[in-house]
């Protein structure tokens, strides 16, 4: 019946490890409570006897309309949760016209994956999450290959230079097992490890030295005509960098919690990047969306559309694409309610349902 059945069902289905891998977070996991807890704890203040006929769940993303403001969060190896894993989310995406976010470290080629999606004429956008590799060379041809696939968009993320410490994933032995790898990372050759000296830093003298930097925004830009938009930004001085740095959208984030723990909820961050960003440029958010209520509430906050992360794979784990499907429908079937019960004709009343009155956000050009 709803998003947190499928969770408790998924969880007799998968051993310790691999449910530590899907489903936990880093550190105490305070930030993956936190962020469920911030949309559950914002209220909403409906509105009575609006007409509400001709309704619709419709947004403008990127000079698209889409049916629903829906995305498929980036998620890497979702063969973990079911032998279908990203072909299985895929169908199911498109089926239900949600857009896909397909992950640098999914576990199925990612041309496979945008032929299967593209056919689907009711589909959403297909967007492709990089991660900038420390082979640049290997992470241009990358790209190329993503746009030659018919990917619309790059999601850079960049919220996680670093792995966080995911103490459940390390309690549980967590490894990758047979037949489940970060396929379209073949050949990619693992950077020759730095000597250290006594006192030096694995971190900071050797893996920290391949990450990503303001500057390599102009570098991506440089070589795609995709529109990049960057993942995983918080503070709204970021948010204005990054519009500065010529990104076609910011995805509000902290990784589900899965990078540093006691990070702000993205509830309580949204507000700040959507003033930061002033509709230059789209804001979208996820982490902890579980009811139709929390995409009203994020739309009514500024964000132009929200993304799914856990949930799919929680469905996906039960029923493979139906499972996905199953949870998609049920998120928007929830999300029409909360229209209609709030007195939103379209997302455009959204700021008017909530109960605390934030400063109206500018819609994005
Ligand atoms: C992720 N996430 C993620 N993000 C990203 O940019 N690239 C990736 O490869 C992954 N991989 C990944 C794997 C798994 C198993 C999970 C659960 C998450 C983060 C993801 O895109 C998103 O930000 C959060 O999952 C959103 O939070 P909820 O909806 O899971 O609470
Ligand atoms: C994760 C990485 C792949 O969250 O982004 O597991």
């Amino acid at each position: 019946m709803t998003l947190s059945d499928h969770e408790r069902h998924a969880r007799s289905l998968l051993d310790e490890s691999a449910w530590a891998y899907l489903f936990g977070a880093a550190g105490d996991e305070l930030t993956l409570a936190s962020n469920l807890r911030a949309w559950q704890e914002m209220t909403l203040l409906p509105r009575v006897l609006r007409p509400l006929a001709g309704g619709h769940t419709r947004v403008e993303l990127l000079g698209r309309t889409l049916a629903h403001p829906i995305l498929i969060a980036p998620m890497a190896y979702q063969r973990l949760a079911h032998p279908d894993g990203e072909h299985a989310t895929a169908l199911a995406t498109a089926a239900l016209g949600a857009g896909l976010v397909f992950s640098t470290q999914a576990s199925a080629p990612l041309e496979e994956i945008a032929s299967m999606f593209l056919r689907e004429a009711g589909r959403g956008p297909l967007w492709f999450q990089l991660y900038l590799q420390h082979d640049r060379g290997f992470t241009q041809a990358l790209v190329q290959r993503a746009e030659a696939a018919g990917y619309e968009a790059l999601v850079l993320t960049v919220d996680a230079p670093v792995q966080g410490a995911r103490d459940r994933e390390r309690r549980s032995g967590f490894r990758l097992p047979q037949g489940v790898a970060a396929v379209n990372l073949d050949g990619l050759r693992a950077p020759a490890a730095r000597p250290l000296t006594t006192g030096q830093s694995a971190l900071f003298d050797d893996l920290l030295c391949h990450a990503p930097s303001w500057d390599h925004i102009a570098w991506l830009r440089s070589i795609t005509r995709l529109p990049v938009l960057l993942k995983g930004i918080l503070h709204p001085d970021d948010a204005r960098q990054a519009v500065a740095c010529g990104a076609a959208g910011v995805i509000v984030s902290n990784h589900g919690g899965r990078t540093l723990d006691t990070a702000v909820s993205t509830a309580s961050a949204l507000p700040a990047v959507v003033q930061a960003v002033q509709g230059a440029v789209p804001v979208l958010v996820d982490g902890g969306i579980r009811r139709g209520t929390d995409v009203l509430k994020a739309i009514g906050l500024g964000a132009s559309a929200v993304l799914l992360g856990r949930p799919a794979l929680h469905g996906l784990t039960n029923a493979g694409a139906t499972g996905v499907a199953h949870v998609l429908r049920l998120l928007r079937d929830e999300l029409e309610i909360a229209m209609a019960l709030t007195g939103c004709r379209t997302l455009a009343d959204a700021p008017d349902a909530l109960a605390t009155v934030h400063p109206r956000p500018r819609p994005p050009a």
